[in-house]
């Protein structure tokens, strides 16, 4: 039997009929600007994002990286939150590629108000950093997935403004975000300087992100892509997987969150087990496993051992991910899996 594979919505294997679009693309130099396919994905996300440029880049880490140098000076202080992806898993690239230090600060389940802010924005005075861009995460990965409220962005941008700070969005999963809400890409994208978006997430292309903002934001980006040697040529075989994704798997998303929902409210009735369902929001799911006793590493073991793989977060906690290839059947399993991976824990303890 296969693995049933929860680990991550990036673990997707592109679908037949999209490896064929990716093979019949056509073709250019995409660093001379010539690749067609590229700049229809490039355009195509203005009209998303409404945007006035777009940059199709290799990677969701890559596009935050040029936009925090596009967006900066050396020595500059941006604001993130605590879990947020650019300051736990890009590698310390901030400080590395573009000078700056993140300033992390914990927002409730990820999402942080105006006031928190505040109170860490630097006096203008030499002893300081200057505080420059604000990065925020939608959905909020390691937080489970969850939502950033539209009035919390909002929000942020009247406060950014009075301050003086960019915005950039970290949106990797914005796509589930407005598939939940029915709130556009383009309203949430208004808000900030620049956003990220993901193609190779749950929309299920193998690789490619893209970043957008106005003309002079994108210029500077272009520079940094060709700095940080992500300047591809024909690049229009993996841009064809993206528009391929963009046209047929956003619809769908909708699938993978009910799917997270009923694995949550499944495993929330086992006795060991504790979701917080009110943050099952989209297609992630963290389950906390102290009650049980089998700490999150030996449960990943034990699920991996009845063909389920989900990742350990933290010494107590599983995150599930539902994606493109996760069926209604694959969360039966799951849920049987823990049913009898428990039911084995409860006869020991006894
Ligand atoms: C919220 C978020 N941002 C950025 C990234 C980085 O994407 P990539 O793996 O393409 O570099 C990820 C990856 O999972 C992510 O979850």
């Amino acid at each position: 039997m296969d693995f049933i594979d929860l680990r991550s919505d990036t673990i997707t294997q592109p679908v037949t009929e999209m490896r064929r679009h990716m093979a019949e693309a056509d073709v250019g130099d995409d660093v001379f600007g010539e690749d067609p396919t590229v700049n229809a994905l490039q355009d195509k996300i203005c009209e998303l994002t409404g945007k006035e440029a777009a940059l199709f880049v290799t990677s969701g880490t890559q596009a935050n990286q040029i936009a925090i140098n596009a967006h900066t000076q050396p020595g500059d202080e941006v604001i993130c939150e605590y879990r947020s992806h650019i300051f736990n898993y890009e590698a310390g690239a901030p400080a590395l590629l573009s000078g700056v230090q993140v300033h992390p600060i914990q927002g409730e389940h990820g999402i942080l108000q105006p006031a928190q802010i505040e109170e860490v924005i630097r006096p203008r005075d030499h002893h300081f950093p200057v505080s420059r861009l604000i990065g925020l995460e939608n959905t909020h990965n390691r937080w489970g997935g969850v939502i950033y409220p539209l009035e919390a962005i909002k929000e942020m941008r009247t406060f950014a403004d009075n301050q003086n700070l960019l915005m950039h969005l970290d949106g990797a999963r914005l796509w589930n975000a407005s598939a939940a809400t029915g709130i556009p890409i383009k309203t949430y994208a208004s808000y900030f300087d620049s956003v990220s978006l993901c193609f190779s997430k749950g929309l299920g292309a193998p690789v490619g992100s893209v970043i957008a903002g106005n003309e002079r934001f994108i210029e500077r980006a272009h520079y940094y892509r060709k700095v940080y040697g992500g300047g591809m040529r024909q690049a229009g075989i993996i841009a064809a997987g993206a528009l391929y994704a963009l046209e047929h798997h956003t619809g769908r998303l909708m699938e993978d969150h009910i799917r997270a929902r009923k694995l949550a409210e499944e495993l929330n009735m086992l006795t060991g087990l504790v979701i917080d369902l009110q943050r099952v929001q989209t297609n992630i799911v963290i389950i906390d496993t102290s009650l049980s006793g089998i700490p999150a590493n030996e449960f990943e073991a034990l699920l991996s051992q009845n063909h389920v793989r989900m990742k350990a977060i933290s010494p107590s906690r599983l995150r599930a991910v539902t994606h493109l290839q996760i069926s209604d059947d694959d969360i039966k399993h799951t849920i049987n899996a823990f049913k009898n991976i428990l039911k084995h824990q409860h006869s020991l303890v006894d």
